[in-house]
């Protein structure tokens, strides 16, 4: 008969936030169990949100135990492990200092904090309380942009000389879209910079090393917007709706990173380009199974850019535990990935990147780009 394998204690895990990364990050604490055998066994116990009846649909549709709407006391229950964090910015500071404080582990989402005060007590908590952290920055999980750090890593592509990243998406362009909580600065933190430009910057930092350096120009298009749908009040808009900005970075290399919703037709336009003295790297995340390459070391009859199909068994970043090689994996895919990794060292002191560590570093980055932008000269990284 069919035995039942001893299991080993369980994560008893809580996520906050219902609707977008509260959704993404479900169908991973849900899935990672049956794709990654070997970790931690995950118990989802309860979801929070704001509005108890779409709270407990939420519950019941994506198979959490339990509802509640109130955050503080969720956190300071003794039957949970890990909380995530999926809320707007505004919400992630209070969040982590109590979590920190109750002794959980965190998983965050990006970016780390609305401003860089909150991110500095964020890394102390988390540090004094002796838990561990881990920042939502699934991209650098996508294993295409895994391959593509393992190349930089083995050196394939030579010393490197430049990353270009543009992440463009379009939803924001049309006026009758209302005051969301991203167009809010107190709530947000910024817009497209905090919002996309904190996940390149994060790949930047991933693939081509610590940003020495930034200059920057941000615009905000359309300046009011609906109070609500439909409307006739318009509220000021207090964030940025795009951000250019000019790098370079500790090891010599230079770049730049463009992030907007302004872009017609670009839906999550999430790609970069990396050159080097050997080679060249692209990926794109609206062809995510595939990585890009030249290499100089091809013969020269042949050199050109091929395309990796990064899903081979015993070859890829993550292709074990998926699918037969060629059977392609999706957006949802690289939180599942981003979830395995952090189970997989809980329990020990290994340290996970990114981590809160990296969410400082990046809100560095992100800070001297606004001042950047605010007085048009360049900015030193601390
Ligand atoms: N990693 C990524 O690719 C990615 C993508 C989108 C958003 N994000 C980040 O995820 C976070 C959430 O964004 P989203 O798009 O899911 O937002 P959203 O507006 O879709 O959802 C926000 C959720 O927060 C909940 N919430 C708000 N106030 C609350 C409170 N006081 N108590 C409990 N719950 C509360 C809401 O009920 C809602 O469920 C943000 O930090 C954002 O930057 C990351």
């Amino acid at each position: 008969m069919y035995q039942k394998k001893e299991i080993a204690v369980a994560i008893r895990v809580a996520l906050f936030g219902t609707k977008f990364m509260g959704k993404a990050h479900t169908q991973a604490w849900r899935n990672v169990n049956m794709f990654f055998p070997d970790l931690p066994r995950v118990e989802m116990k309860v979801i929070v949100g704001r509005n108890q009846a779409e709270t407990d649909t939420a519950a019941q549709t994506y198979g959490w135990e339990e509802a509640s709407t109130s955050w503080q006391q969720v956190m300071a229950r003794d039957d949970i492990d890990l909380v995530d964090i999926s809320t707007p910015g505004n919400l992630h500071h209070p969040m982590v200092i109590e979590a920190a404080r109750q002794g959980k582990h965190i998983v965050c989402e990006k970016p780390l904090a609305n401003t860089l005060t909150e991110a500095k007590q964020m890394v102390k908590a988390v540090e004094k309380a002796g838990v561990r952290h881990f920042l939502m920055h699934n991209y650098r999980r996508v294993p295409a942009v895994a391959m593509a750090k393992k190349l930089v890593t083995e050196g394939r592509i030579g010393k490197l000389h430049h990353f270009r990243a543009r992440y463009l998406q379009d939803w924001a362009m049309s006026s009758d879209l209302h005051m969301l909580w991203r167009f809010d600065k107190k709530l947000a933190g910024s817009g497209a910079l905090g919002d996309l430009g904190a996940h390149i910057i994060d790949l930047a930092r991933h693939l081509c090393g610590e940003i020495a350096e930034v200059a920057a120009t941000t615009e905000t298009f359309l300046k009011r917007r609906p109070l609500a749908p439909g409307s006739k009040r318009k509220m000021t808009v207090t964030v940025d709706d795009a951000v250019a900005m000019c790098v370079r970075f500790k090891n010599g290399a230079i770049g730049t990173l463009e992030a907007t919703r302004f872009a017609p037709g670009r839906k999550n336009f999430n790609s970069f380009e990396i050159n080097g003295s050997k080679g060249s790297l692209e990926f794109d995340l609206e062809n995510l199974n595939n990585l890009r390459y030249y290499s100089v070391d091809d013969s020269p009859a042949e050199q050109g850019f091929h395309e990796i199909n990064v899903t081979s068994k015993g070859k890829h970043p993550y292709a074990d535990n998926w699918w037969a090689d060629g059977h392609i994996l999706g957006y949802e895919h690289s939180f599942t990935h981003s979830v395995a990794d952090f189970l997989s060292v809980i329990r020990g002191r290994k340290r996970i990147r990114p981590d809160f560590h990296d969410g400082l570093q990046n809100q560095q980055v992100l800070a001297a780009a606004e001042k950047a932008a605010a007085n048009r000269r360049w900015v030193k990284i601390p």
